[in-house]
């Protein structure tokens, strides 16, 4: 099913009912169409408040939005303190050339472990890059006992997902909802644009869908993008990480098929990944949002960025809404940098922000959710424990 069209990939939809019905009920079942969000890779989600002591604050941690869901981060233990790095070896190859990607995602990681210390027991104070001679060690956490207290946005951990289904049209978000996301913001060195006029949307949009056909147009960053995919569903269980089908929210019976039938990710996922981008990502988002930064290749900022990214989308989850981060033009932006060519992108980004101060460093979209979206894998606590 490789190079496959768009027409034909929809056309397909009804072999695959006639797939199950001829037979291959067992490869339906083998490949998980019955179970999402079951089974062990799915565990952490559902057992995240049955550790105890510092451990709790690390299961909490690992539910955090991460890049392509590489879980790049390792953490080192105590009665009283957390060392928090990050995992090089787990970087997205020429998606993250500078490693900005993973490290925003222990950045995620860390407000998640943040808002867990408190209702756990612990007042936590936070140092992030502690040592400047060591760019994977992302953050020390002292951690003293304290009254017990939780949050709406700790309840909010377990309910947080990547929605990349279609919004809902019809509805607008309210203009206070941005001001309120604005306001989580405690970092000089960030800031937080939004677009959200029929102008600025039209313009977010068509940045990003040109910088999505540039990217799947770049054969060494597709590939670094699509071998991060797991279409395997014992793999998935065996190794819990990595983009999923099940993650990407197709409408069910396109999961069913792509699911059922052989996969070949080369060349299927750039023509799913380009058409849901212009038609589904950017068609239906109310709104997108870009968290920036003041510089481009700075540690701390870099974590402060996913830290903030991060209190957004809980935050936003709270209120009922979706998000989705969209990060093909600053995927872009780097790509022109690593490898000294036009920058295109880098220009484009620039002219969205209205400024060359701020790096643009985290596009997103957000909106009200049509449908519930599905879990992604997790690692175990275990597994990332150093
Ligand atoms: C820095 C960063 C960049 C991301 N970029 C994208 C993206 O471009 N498109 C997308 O669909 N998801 C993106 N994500 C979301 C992750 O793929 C997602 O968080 C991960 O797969 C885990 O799924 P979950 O958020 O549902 O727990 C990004 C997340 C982070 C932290």
């Amino acid at each position: 099913m490789s190079n496959i069209s768009r027409r034909t990939f929809l056309k397909g939809l009804g072999a695959a009912l006639v797939v199950v019905a001829g037979g291959t009920v067992y490869r339906a079942v083998d490949n998980g169409v019955f179970s999402v969000g079951q089974g062990p890779a799915y565990e952490p989600w559902r057992n995240w408040r049955e550790a105890t002591g510092t451990l709790a604050l690390v299961s909490a941690a690992i539910l955090a939005a991460n890049p392509h869901n590489r879980q790049p981060w390792l953490f080192r233990v105590t009665d009283n303190s957390i060392s928090v790095y990050v995992d090089h070896s787990r970087n997205v190859g020429k998606v993250d050339p500078f490693y900005r990607e993973i490290r925003m995602g222990v950045g995620a990681a860390l407000e998640n472990l943040m808002l867990a210390a408190e209702p756990n027991g612990y007042q936590a104070e936070l140092t992030l890059a502690p040592d400047p001679d060591d760019e994977t060690y992302a953050a020390e956490i002292a951690l003293t006992s304290t009254t017990p207290a939780s949050s709406e946005l700790y309840e909010a951990i377990p309910n947080r997902r990547t929605n990349r289904a279609a919004y809902d049209r019809s509805r607008t978000v309210d203009g206070s909802f941005f001001e309120a996301m604005t306001n989580l913001n405690t970092s000089e060195d960030l800031e937080v644009f939004w677009f959200t006029t029929p102008e600025e949307h039209a313009r977010f949009s068509q940045a990003t869908v040109d910088a999505t056909a540039a990217f799947t147009s770049d054969p060494e960053q597709n590939h670094d993008s699509e071998s991060f995919f797991r279409t395997d569903w014992q793999d998935i269980q065996a190794n819990r990480d990595n983009l999923t089908i099940d993650a990407q929210n197709l409408p069910p019976v396109a999961t069913a098929f792509v699911k059922i039938l052989p996969f070949e990710p080369e060349g299927t996922v750039a023509q799913i990944f380009r058409d849901n981008t212009r038609d589904v990502h950017c068609a239906t988002a109310a709104a997108f949002g870009i968290v920036a930064t003041r510089s481009d290749r700075d540690l701390k900022q870099h974590l402060e960025c996913g830290m903030l990214y991060q209190r957004i989308h809980l935050w936003a989850t709270t209120q009922g809404l979706a998000m989705q981060p969209l990060s093909q033009l600053r995927e872009r932006v780097d790509r022109e940098a690593e490898l000294g060519i036009e920058p295109r992108f880098t220009e484009e980004s620039a002219a969205l922000l209205g400024t060359n101060e701020w790096q643009g460093t985290m596009p997103f979209r957000i909106g009200y959710p049509t449908v519930d979206p599905n879990l992604s894998p997790r690692r175990a606590v275990e597994d990332v424990l150093i």
